[in-house]
């Protein structure tokens, strides 16, 4: 669908706070982060002029991948607290005028969820079809096989998982102990919208973030997929896995329930690469998701067999560039939206990806990023830590003992198996998720540089509770980089997230709702942008200085800018990353600039 003008809604003007709630603050000293310690933080939260807040899972589990393996939709993991504190933590967010997302995990469940208990008792339990069961292949030699050639999303198996019990094999795109759920069946979607949906849309959440929300129709030929990685045993299979045939019509139903709440959405979608059908999911129109989360940016740099098997930095600036430019353009002439996101708890931290984190610039370059972000069109998300600047853990300090997310030592066992003890490929496989393991998100937050652990359970430490180590090693760079430190240094990455975030709602026009073109797109370099409001308004220039050295800079001319040749057209300086005069066609190191255009 075409559309003129593009029509304004709260959360699309809205910023999106992401709490990883095992690594955000722990109230009580046991080393786990908790809902009464989310609670402690909304003021913070609010200060940052956070309108909404994610929450990652929080639910009853046993956490082979961090909650999103659910054993209950209804209740919550003990740790964290109880049904009762999530009920305050909405109350508390609602009275300061923040909105609470939670996550939405209903492609499957854990293993420990009473539904699959139930289905694997027997071929005959009827929730037998609750999960999607298939019998083994043979080959002519008599070895049994798996249904088909797909490789799990987590290191290099197979998505099926043999049960000796009932002599099937049941799917699991993610880790074995997170069984598929059988979307096919009408009475399962029944209890998933139940359990997972009105229960929480009952007790005041806002809307949902959707997990893996194009998986849940599977071809149901389960087809193999073509051999992309011949050394593997099993093929990546995404694209027959994701967008499968019944997609649009499971997210009419959720939708029904849903839209009766008023809740909001933003679904995860991998592996679509086609605009095309990205649109049918987030067109208005079609009244699917309100946004989605594209891969585009976020994959820059990933191994093409394998998102780990890459170097560090495995990118042009042009790669990063065209990825932010397909974002940016799904919103033209249409009537779909987008999202500006540059970290989540899937994702290593941007300033490490994307800039250069010696201590030298990574200041500059985490505000950089944050002039990037706070320029581009979408709902603005910010996942917590980024708003300090946090950079991954050094190779040096943080060995690889201390990564204990699935997704890595899935990666390294891979590689184990293929290589053996080989110590150069240990070492390339360890750099790799120096540079993009999911882990350094999951970090505890440093709130303070001086107290024990960063300060992740001072409240605790405070009322003169025992503390324990927090449940991953804290962040090496604590001391350098925490809140406590930066919440009163007007030079600080925090007070300049503030300032970004303050200057994207003070031109709404421009930053959150106009069109998107870059300029100059193959310096590798300098990334310079265009942004304007629509029907030909007000026009803003976008430039920063990806490299390490200073570098002059040609202001775009008026043709450039789409303006009459004759037309005398001045760059009004509105923002910088650096402090102090604007040194004309000098850009300094990792720094950005904001120009609006006057003619
Ligand atoms: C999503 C989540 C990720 C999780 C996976 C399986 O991608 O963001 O953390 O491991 O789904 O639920
Ligand atoms: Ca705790």
């Amino acid at each position: 669908m075409t559309v003129s003008s593009r029509t304004k809604h709260w959360w699309k003007h809205a910023v999106v706070y992401q709490i990883y709630p095992a690594s955000y603050c722990d109230s009580n000293g046991d080393g786990v982060g908790d809902l009464p310690g989310i609670t402690s933080k909304l003021d913070y939260i609010s200060s940052l002029g956070v309108n909404v807040i994610w929450i990652c899972p929080m639910y009853d589990s046993p956490q082979v991948d961090m909650g999103y393996d659910i054993a209950n939709y209804e209740d919550i993991y003990a740790p964290y607290g109880t049904l009762q504190d999530m009920e305050t933590l909405i109350r508390e967010a609602h009275s300061r005028g923040i909105r609470v997302m939670l996550d939405l995990v209903i492609n499957h469940s854990s293993d420990k969820h009473a539904w699959f208990q139930e289905s694997r008792t027997s071929k005959d339990s009827p929730k037998r079809d609750w999960y999607v069961w298939r019998p083994a292949k043979y080959s002519p030699s008599g070895e049994r096989l798996p249904p088909n050639n797909w490789r799990c999303n987590f290191g290099g198996g197979s998505v099926w998982e043999w049960d000796e019990e009932t002599g099937e094999y049941y799917l699991h795109l993610f880790a074995k102990e997170q069984p598929d759920l059988n979307w096919e069946n009408p009475e399962t979607r029944r209890a998933i919208y139940a359990s997972a949906m009105e229960f929480w849309l009952e007790r005041g959440v806002d809307g949902f973030r959707v997990d893996t929300v194009n998986m849940y129709s599977k071809p149901i030929d389960f087809p193999d997929a073509p051999i992309t990685d011949p050394k593997a045993p099993f093929q990546p299979a995404g694209m027959l896995y994701c967008n499968g045939p019944r997609m649009h019509e499971f997210l009419d139903e959720m939708n029904a329930i849903l839209s009766k709440y008023g809740a909001i959405t933003v679904g995860e979608l991998p592996n679509t690469p086609d605009m095309a059908r990205v649109l049918r999911y987030v067109s208005a129109e079609a009244k699917q998701l309100d946004m989605v989360f594209q891969f585009d940016v976020v994959d820059v740099g990933f191994g093409r067999t394998h998102k780990y098997e890459t170097t560090v930095k495995n990118y042009t600036l042009r790669n990063l560039k065209d990825a932010i430019g397909r974002t940016q353009g799904l919103i033209h002439g249409t009537d779909a939206w987008t999202t500006v996101f540059m970290e989540n708890h899937d994702q290593a931290r941007s300033v490490s990806r994307f800039t250069d984190d010696r201590p030298e610039y990574r200041v500059a370059g985490a505000k950089m990023l944050a002039v990037l972000q706070s320029c581009l069109s979408g709902t603005q998300f910010v996942y917590q830590g980024q708003e300090i600047g946090t950079v991954n853990a050094p190779k040096e300090t943080y060995p690889l003992e201390n990564y204990l997310d699935i997704d890595s030592y899935l990666f390294v066992k891979m590689v184990k198996d293929r290589c053996g003890d080989d110590k150069e490929q240990l070492d390339k496989a360890f750099t790799a998720l120096q540079h993009l393991a999911r882990d350094h998100s999951r970090i505890p937050i440093a709130w303070n540089g001086k107290a024990k652990f960063g300060g992740f359970s001072e409240q605790a430490e405070k009322a003169g509770k025992e503390v324990k180590q927090p449940w991953m090693k804290p962040h090496p760079m604590a001391s350098e980089i925490n809140v406590a430190s930066q919440l009163d240094d007007p030079s600080s990455v925090l007070a300049f997230w503030r300032k970004t975030l303050k200057f994207r709602r003070e031109h709404p026009d421009i930053f959150v709702y106009g069109d998107y073109r870059t300029l100059q797109l193959d310096d590798l370099e300098t990334f310079t942008f265009v942004k304007e409001a629509q029907n030909g308004g007000a026009k803003a220039v976008v430039v920063l200085n990806f490299s390490t050295e200073a570098k002059s800079w040609t202001p775009p001319g008026a043709q450039e800018l789409g303006l009459s040749d004759s037309a005398d057209v001045k760059l009004v300086p509105v923002l910088s990353s650096y402090a102090g005069k604007d040194k004309g066609q000098v850009l300094a190191p990792f720094e950005g600039r904001v120009y609006l255009v006057s003619v």
